[in-house]
């Protein structure tokens, strides 16, 4: 199957503040840095990718919407701790009906019992989580070379 071709990653509140931020949980490299890798890698596959983040419900529901409008064809997203609380954004992300991968910079079954359950790992095509930053280089490597599930 083809690559996507037009990457959004998308990343949810408090994440600005990575490499500030629980370095045993969530390393030292700043989402800047991330992201800064993450276009390259994606440019370097002749592929398009922004990137945004929000610490704030409404915004990341208007940019999952709006993706859709602007023709993305691959989602990454890490919805922090809207993972566990978050129905309208996973309906947002069953709206726009566009394949995404769940990333966790930390391992979400290793820490506190609320951090087990997620509203968007039954619709992801996969999940990523306790694998750093790593997560989500190897979910865009997945995302250049398919679509959807496999
Ligand atoms: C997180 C895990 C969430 O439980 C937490 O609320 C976050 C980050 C992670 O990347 O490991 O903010 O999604």
């Amino acid at each position: 199957m083809a690559g996507a071709k037009n990457i959004l990653v998308i990343n949810g509140p408090n994440l600005n503040l990575l490499g500030a931020r629980q370095a045993e949980f969530y390393g030292t490299d700043t989402l800047e840095a991330i992201n800064a890798r993450l276009e390259k890698r994606a440019k370097d596959a002749g592929a398009q990718l922004a990137s945004f983040q929000s610490n704030a419900e409404a915004e990341l529901i208007e940019r999952i919407q709006q993706a859709r409008r602007d023709g993305v064809d691959y989602i990454i997203i890490n919805p922090a701790a809207y993972t566990h609380t978050s129905v309208a954004i996973r309906d947002a992300l069953a709206a726009v009906g566009i394949p995404f991968v769940e990333v966790h910079l930390s391992n979400i079954f290793s820490r506190e019992p609320f951090r087990r359950e997620s509203y968007f790992s039954d619709l992801a095509v996969g999940v990523l989580s306790g694998l750093g930053a790593r997560g989500y280089e190897l979910a865009l490597d997945f995302a250049l070379g398919s679509r959807g599930k496999e």
